[in-house]
This record gives C-alpha cells, sequence and structure tokens, in this order.
C-alpha cells in the first residue's frame, strides 16, 4: 500500500532521461555504446519507445484516491511493485559492482532481479543478496551437460524462476560493438585504455575490482579470445528446438518463463510446452531491426493466450507510467534493462535505488491521475478509444 508519494531520491535526476544524460558523461564511450546500442540502425529501439508514447490512458475523477495498491503477485509471489530488472549481460563491465548493487536494491524494494548468464558475479552470490526475488536467465547451451550443470548450479542457490531466452538463434552483429573490438576475456585496446583514462571513476573503481568476464560460463569456454557477437553465437545453440524447451521443462519444477517471443505460433508452443510466463521482448532492439514494438505485439495477442501463461513486457519501458500503459494491455509486470544501467552509470550503487524510487513515484501518482485504487485492477477499459 503506498500513500500520497514523497519524493525520496535525488531531484537532481528526476527521470530516467536525466540519468542517461550523466551516465554517458560517467562510462567510458565503449561501454556506454554497449550499453545504448541497437542492431543495425536501431530502429527497432526507436520504435519501442514511440509505442509507448502512442498508448493513451482516460483519466476518471471524482474519487478518493489517497491510497493506493501497487503490489503483484506472479507465480505465487507477492513483489510490492509489478516491475523488475531485465537480464543485463556483462554489468560490471557497465559499472562496477552494479550486478551486486541491483540484486540488492532490488531485495530492499521487493521486485524481481533476473540474472544474466553472461552475467559478471557469481551465482551463488546474487542468491545471496536477493534471495527473495532472484531469476534466473538462461541463454541455452548447445550441450546438454552444461545445460543440466547450470539449471542444478541455478536450483541449488535457491533461485525463484527461470527465464529462458530464446531470441539470439545468433549472436547480433552490433556495429558500435565492433567499432570498439569489444572481446571476452575483457582486453583493453589502446583506444580503450584512452577512455578508462579519462572516466576516473569507472576506471579506479574497476581496477580495484579486475576485469569483469563471464565468471558464470567461462568454465565452459574453450576459445579465448572472441568477439563478443562469436562466443555467444559459440556457446548457445543456434535456434532453440522444442524438444530443448520440453527437456528444460523436465529439469526445472519452479516457475518456466520464455523471453523475447514475438509471434502468435510461438506463444502456442511455449504453452504447450507447459510455461508459466512469456515476456514480450524484442531484447530491446538489440537482435532484429524489422521487429514490431513490444508494445504493438502485446496489444495483437489473443486473448485466449493470456488467459493461459502470465505476460510480461520489456523493451522501451522508461517510466512508471509504461508500466501502466503495459498493464492495460494485458501485461501482469514490466522489465527494463537499460534503465537500470543508465542509474548505474549516473550515480554508482545509489543508482539502482534511485531507478527504482522513480518507477514507484511515477507509477503511483499516475494511479493516483488514473483514478485506479490497485495496479491490478488496471485494464483495457481505461484505453482511450484510439491506442486500444
Ligand atoms: C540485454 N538484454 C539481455 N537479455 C537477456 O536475456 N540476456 C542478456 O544477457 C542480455 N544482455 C543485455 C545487455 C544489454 C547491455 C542490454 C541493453 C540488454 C536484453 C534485456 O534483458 C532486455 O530485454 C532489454 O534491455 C529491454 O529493453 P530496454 O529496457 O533496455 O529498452
Ligand atoms: C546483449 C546480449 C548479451 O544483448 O544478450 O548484449
Amino acid at each position: 500500500m503506498s500513500q500520497v508519494p514523497s519524493m525520496r531520491y535525488d531531484a537532481r535526476y528526476p527521470g530516467i532521461a536525466d540519468l542517461k544524460r550523466r551516465a554517458k558523461r560517467r562510462l567510458p564511450n565503449f561501454a556506454f555504446d554497449y550499453l545504448e546500442g541497437g542492431i543495425d540502425d536501431e530502429q527497432a529501439k526507436r520504435r519501442n519507445r514511440q509505442a509507448f508514447h502512442d498508448v493513451h490512458l482516460t483519466p476518471r475523477y471524482l474519487r478518493d484516491v489517497s491510497t493506493i495498491d501497487t503490489q503483484v503477485t506472479l507465480f505465487g509471489t507477492q513483489y510490492a511493485l509489478p516491475f523488475g530488472v531485465s537480464p543485463v549481460g556483462l554489468g560490471d563491465m557497465l559499472w562496477p559492482g552494479a550486478e551486486t548493487a541491483l540484486a540488492r536494491a532490488a531485495q530492499n524494494a521487493r521486485i524481481p532481479y533476473v540474472l544474466s548468464t553472461f552475467s559478471t558475479t557469481p551465482i551463488e552470490s546474487i542468491a545471496k543478496a536477493a534471495l527473495d526475488v532472484c531469476w534466473f536467465q538462461l541463454y541455452v547451451p548447445r550441450s546438454v551437460d552444461i545445460l543440466e550443470d547450470m539449471i542444478a548450479r541455478v536450483k541449488h542457490a535457491g533461485f525463484r524462476a527461470l527465464v529462458v531466452t530464446v531470441d539470439i538463434p545468433v549472436g547480433a552483429k552490433r556495429n558500435r560493438e565492433l567499432r570498439n573490438s569489444l572481446k571476452l576475456p575483457f582486453t583493453l585496446t589502446p583506444q580503450m585504455a584512452w577512455q578508462s583514462l579519462t572516466h576516473p571513476t569507472w576506471a579506479l573503481q574497476t581496477l580495484a575490482r579486475g576485469a569483469p568476464d563471464f565468471v558464470n560460463v567461462a568454465r565452459y569456454r574453450t576459445d579465448t579470445s572472441q568477439a563478443l557477437s562469436d562466443f555467444i553465437s559459440s556457446m548457445t545453440i543456434p535456434g532453440l528446438p522444442v524438444e530443448r524447451l520440453r527437456k528444460i521443462r523436465e529439469l526445472w519444477d519452479g516457475p518456466l518463463i520464455v523471453k523475447g517471443l514475438q509471434a502468435e505460433e510461438n506463444f502456442r508452443t511455449a504453452i504447450d510446452c507447459n510455461v508459466d510466463g512469456i515476456i514480450i521482448s524484442n531484447h530491446g532492439g538489440r537482435q532484429l531491426d524489422a521487429a514490431p514494438a513490444t508494445i504493438d505485439t502485446l496489444r495483437s495477442l489473443p486473448k485466449d493466450i493470456a488467459s493461459q501463461v502470465t505476460v510480461m513486457i520489456d523493451s522501451g519501458v522508461r517510466s512508471g507510467l509504461d508500466i501502466l500503459r503495459g498493464k492495460a494491455l494485458g501485461a501482469q509486470a514490466a522489465f527494463s534493462g537499460r534503465s537500470f544501467y543508465y542509474g548505474l552509470g549516473a550515480l554508482g550503487a545509489p543508482g539502482a535505488t534511485q531507478v527504482i524510487d522513480i518507477f514507484r513515484d511515477e507509477l503511483t501518482r499516475s494511479l493516483m491521475q488514473l483514478g485506479c485504487l490497485r495496479f491490478e485492477d488496471l485494464d483495457s477499459s481505461w484505453l482511450a478509444n484510439s491506442s486500444g
């Protein structure tokens, strides 16, 4: 329950766009480009934002809105707020200590934190920092032995849900990353060294912690120096076969979520494989520049699909209001990747809480403005006619 909100956060950076501007100054260019980049001409990324703006909601006044309920129940667990942190690979290269800071902030705020397969912090440490709210994102490896090993580790560590990402049948060719020669294990080119020196806060903290690496999959690596997209292609299965998804369903008895689906036939197959949830995502516009905006995919989702699985959304969420726009179109929760890392880049560890506080404040005020007392009650009846 939330009363009339107060601005407990640093009001010099009141919105996600303010944090992004500061992050751009404080991160070396190669790190900011990795965070910010989309594929090709970055049109899918742009479309994601535009499509959120195009969802209009009609407010209902003449109501008492002094108490607002922002809680949401996902897979039997109650979360204080209806948004979470999307999985982001190489988090500690973006900002030293980012993954632990985000996991702790998510645990304190009781929102889901999704750890990437390509994270830079051990699975077990994140489970300790975010025991009640940690979900694990799986990039499905080619080898079944590795798959079994990873799922066993995640289960043993106590993760609450497994999120299988299906939208990288091949590593994306992102020109910003290639121009910057981003490689794993992380190796500094002279150009990157210069960029680091001119961003001393990032550089000193990175030096103190050691070069970031994909610690959770390093043990399975054979080739020791590859461009990021080549490493991802060589480690992961080139297109997830349905049988492999069924196998994952057998191995994982907790909530199973598929992330990255966009086509109706895929939603139906996922339901047939007994998954519990879907995250409608185009990977933040990082995989296919022709992909539809996720809010448009959500809008055209057949009703019977939404009644069989928990539907969630990401890609382009930048405000509390966007989370409500998604809800009006049927998404029980929304996630963001870049927003949280703008916060980390701008303010360091406290930036994680700043982003959560901004989203909470905007979401609560917008619910009050709309005259909707409970997030769970916000439905399509609030859509202005043109956006339904
Ligand atoms: C991602 N994303 C991602 N997704 C995933 O399943 N595993 C991963 O390791 C990553 N890595 C990753 C790195 C970076 C730098 C970004 C920006 C994104 C996609 C991510 O989970 C999410 O789908 C998008 O970030 C959502 O879009 P916005 O909120 O960033 O626009
Ligand atoms: C990316 C990969 C790690 O989006 O998913 O950069």
